[in-house]
């Protein structure tokens, strides 16, 4: 239990237009007031509520915002692939097949081994300003190896996601419907009661489509909602899938044609684009400008895996999503916090209206633009998450 208030700040971004100016609802001069771990009041600091209870905190005219909630992220791991990274500057593709270097890595572990690294990852995320991390397995690709991942994943979150169909399995080569079998039900039985979404790797080399709808429809039937990694290297059905099962989220992006747009701006699911996999793999980046003139909700997220994008850091996304994606800077801070928050379907985090939990971030700047007008720097000052001080 924490109660208090953010006072003097200089530009509080609640994403409540209700309460602020423009999509963002900013409010200047503001105060944010927190009890038990919510926000109850925002406004004006002239019109702070008198006799506000608990610890006072002075902003100084910075910026206040919401933590990041970053919605997809693949933490469960153990190794390093620097030497395939350094390969891949020099010239050697990116292939889903990278994936197996990692699974062995991780089955080799120890589940002490997985949780540290876990939570030194969720640590180093928390001090660029992520509150909200959602973890999936996928590195496991066995019943054991994928329950033991979920119950690491679901210790330091509650947005925790089975990814058994990353890549088939090593002993399933040359019987992928065998091993969709597998994740379709003895592994799917291990995993549900530690999950709360389901996932599919749909691409050429992971999983086509009809697998990824047998996996997809087996979730649903164990209560598990739906996400996609798609059209991330090439075009391919994925998004079209994602929309079919109303999946929280189309995941990558990459390579839509007119058809996949049209379903995601006529659907509900959210596309998230996720950066600094093209960074990492050299590819050109999602049009974000094409997706939200299509009125589509866009989520950024940093997709953290020692693969794609070994990074946890959300304003670094932000300054490639500006600079590379033709998203503005209110764009691009909306998208990696509302829209993670509606990529989860959450209506908790990822803003600062009245109701939502206290998980705000205060910078040393002015204004949030300064993500993507300073890039490289660290502009974090203060963390509260459900209204305890954390960094
Ligand atoms: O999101 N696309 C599939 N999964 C990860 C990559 C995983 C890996 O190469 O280890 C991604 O980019
Ligand atoms: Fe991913």
């Amino acid at each position: 239990m924490s109660s208090g208030v953010i006072d003097n700040i200089g530009t509080l971004l609640t994403n409540d237009p209700t309460v602020g100016e423009g999509p963002l609802g900013l409010i200047h001069n503001a105060a944010l007031v927190f009890a038990d771990s919510a926000v109850v009041w925002v406004g004006p600091r002239s019109q702070l509520p008198e006799g506000t209870a608990g610890e006072r905190f002075d902003a100084a005219g910075r910026a206040l915002i919401p933590g990041f909630v970053d919605s997809h992220a693949h933490l469960v791991f153990a190794g390093d692939r620097g030497p395939e990274f350094a390969a891949r500057m020099s010239g050697q593709a990116y292939t889903a097949g990278g994936i197996r270097t990692t699974v062995a890595a991780t089955r080799a572990a120890s589940v002490d081994d997985l949780d540290v690294n876990m939570a030194r990852l969720v640590a180093e995320a928390l001090r660029s300003g992520t509150t909200t991390i959602e973890c999936k397995s996928g590195y496991g690709l066995t019943v054991e190896d994928e329950r033991r991942s979920l119950e690491v994943a679901a210790r330091h979150t509650d947005e925790v996601t089975y990814l058994g169909a990353h890549v088939v399995a090593p002993e399933y080569a040359g019987r992928p419907d065998d091993y969709v079998d597998l994740v379709c039900t003895s592994m799917l039985d291990a995993c549900a009661p530690h999950a709360r979404w389901i996932d599919v790797f749909c691409e050429r080399g992971a999983f086509d489509a009809d697998q990824a709808r047998a996996v997809l429809r087996a979730g649903a039937e164990h209560g598990l909602g739906a996400r996609v990694h798609a059209n991330q290297l090439g075009p391919g059905p994925g998004v079209q899938i994602a929309v079919e099962f109303d999946a929280a989220s189309a995941d990558h992006v990459s390579h839509i044609d007119a058809a996949d747009l049209a379903a995601l701006s006529g659907g509900n699911t959210v596309a998230t684009l996720l950066p600094a996999a093209e960074f990492s793999t050299r590819a050109p980046y999602p049009d974000a400008r094409r997706l939200l003139d299509a009125g589509v909700t866009v989520a950024l997220a940093a997709d953290c895996n020692p693969g794609t994008a070994y990074t946890t850091n959300i304003p670094f996304c932000i300054a490639l999503a500006v600079r590379e994606m033709g998203m503005t800077p209110d764009e691009a801070v909306w998208s990696a916090t509302m829209g993670g928050a509606r990529a989860l379907r959450r209506h908790d985090v990822g803003r600062l209206g009245v109701g939502a939990r206290a998980d705000a971030q205060l910078l040393n700047a002015p204004s949030h633009v300064h993500f993507s007008y300073r890039p490289g720097v660290p502009l974090l000052s203060a963390v509260w998450r459900q209204g305890v001080r954390v960094v």
